[in-house]
């Protein structure tokens, strides 16, 4: 259990001990379903705590050039790397921090496929399929909507893969249960299962939530098996990001002020929703607040207010038990997933520190940022 007193605030923490008990049920499903299963960058980066989820897990999977030569330096390992499409300028560089390369298109792959034949490296190339089908509703979340930029459509493949081609990828989920992959599996198989004996391996993408609380892990591994005995000769590999970093830790915010406007309280922040949670205004989704609840008739009642200029940069409404004041902390609970990856600088508010609640009970700073951080990132 953290101590929030000795956290700095604003910071995010990641909680040592529930991420590796995240990280174990994550390699417990690997061994036993005997597929790999990799780190999806784009959730969850924080590279200073790579030595831990190496102890657990090799390999990760990159969505930039950058990203790939985080996996390269820090993971130690070259990338699975699959982006929605690679620049001339970057591609000598996805190459380099590569073992896998998927394209998102086939243009993709008869442009490039000669160019990695020419650098005489080996790497193992994927097309990324887009079955059509998918149960995630929320369209900004959903690779099949109607007109997805996101993978091929069965009609545009013909009969055979092109030549080159090891894999395939499909990414079609997004906070979901293995009942969902399974239903997805079966149009997978219907669609696409042709090309099959032309390929060595299917990466089943990201979105399999197998550290959430309700997830039916049993199922997961027994449809895998299933799956693997119908295809022996496939390696199965699945890249989570959330299921990583899932309710590991939390974002540490401190009440700077306190404004009324006719009778609506907001608490003024350290923090920021638009910088610094962006996803409660995207999704949007309403974060828990260490202590409050959804608003309560007769509780004192407020908004969160963020630090930036954004009219928008607030959410509401929480209760508590007593009135706020100032100097209070207010800790947003499961902020690490798709949080820290996705700040921002904007009005050069400042940003979180990263620390880590260690396995003994220590906080330990990772990071802080400062002006240099806000003024290296313009000219
Ligand atoms: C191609 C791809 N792989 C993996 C992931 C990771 O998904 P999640 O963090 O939901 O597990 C994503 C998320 O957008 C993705 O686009």
């Amino acid at each position: 259990m953290i101590d929030y007193s000795q956290i700095p605030s604003p910071c995010f923490v990641l909680d040592e001990v529930r991420f590796r008990k995240n990280l174990e049920l994550i390699r417990s499903v690997k061994e036993r379903a005997d597929v790999e299963i990799i780190l999806a960058f784009k959730a969850f980066a924080q590279w200073s705590v790579f030595p831990i989820v190496k102890e657990y897990i090799s390999y990760s999977t990159a969505s930039s050039v950058a990203e790939a030569q985080l996996a390269f330096e820090e993971m130690g390992s070259p990338a699975h790397t699959y982006a929605p499409v690679y620049s001339d300028k970057e591609f000598p560089s996805i190459l380099k921090y590569s073992s896998h390369v998927t394209f998102n298109s086939l243009n993709q792959f008869e442009h490039f496929y000669p160019i990695i034949q020419a650098s005489g490296k080996t790497v193992s190339c994927g097309l990324r399929i887009n079955p059509e089908f998918s149960s995630v509703e929320t369209d900004l979340y959903n690779p099949c909507a109607p007109g997805s930029r996101l993978g091929i459509v069965s009609d545009l493949l013909g009969d055979t893969l092109p030549e080159g081609v090891e894999g395939l990828h499909f990414h079609t989920l997004c906070e979901s249960r293995s009942t969902d992959l399974e239903k997805t599996l079966t149009v997978v198989e219907e669609k696409f299962g042709k090309f099959f004996p032309q390929i060595k391996w299917l990466n089943m993408g990201g979105g399999h939530l197998m550290t959430h609380k309700e997830y039916d892990v049993e199922h997961l591994i027994a449809l895998l098996k299933k799956f693997q005995t119908k295809h022996p000769h496939l390696q199965l590999i699945l890249e989570p990001g959330s299921a990583f970093a899932w309710q590991t830790g939390e974002l540490v915010s401190t009440v700077v002020d306190i404004v009324e406007n006719r009778g609506i309280k907001t608490a003024m922040l350290d923090v920021s929703f638009a910088c610094h949670m962006p996803d409660c205004l995207e999704m949007p989704y309403k974060p828990v607040i260490l202590g409050a609840t959804d608003e309560t008739p007769g509780k004192p009642t407020y908004r969160m207010g963020g630090n930036s200029c954004l009219s928008g940069d607030f959410y509401g409404n929480w209760s508590f038990d007593k009135e706020l004041k100032i100097g209070d902390r207010i800790i947003f609970m499961d902020m690490i997933h798709y949080t820290m990856v996705k700040t921002t600088l904007f009005n050069g508010v400042s940003h979180p520190s990263i620390g880590l609640w260690t396995k003994k009970s220590e906080f330990s700073l990772l990071r802080e940022f400062g002006y240099e951080d806000y003024k290296c990132r313009l000219s």
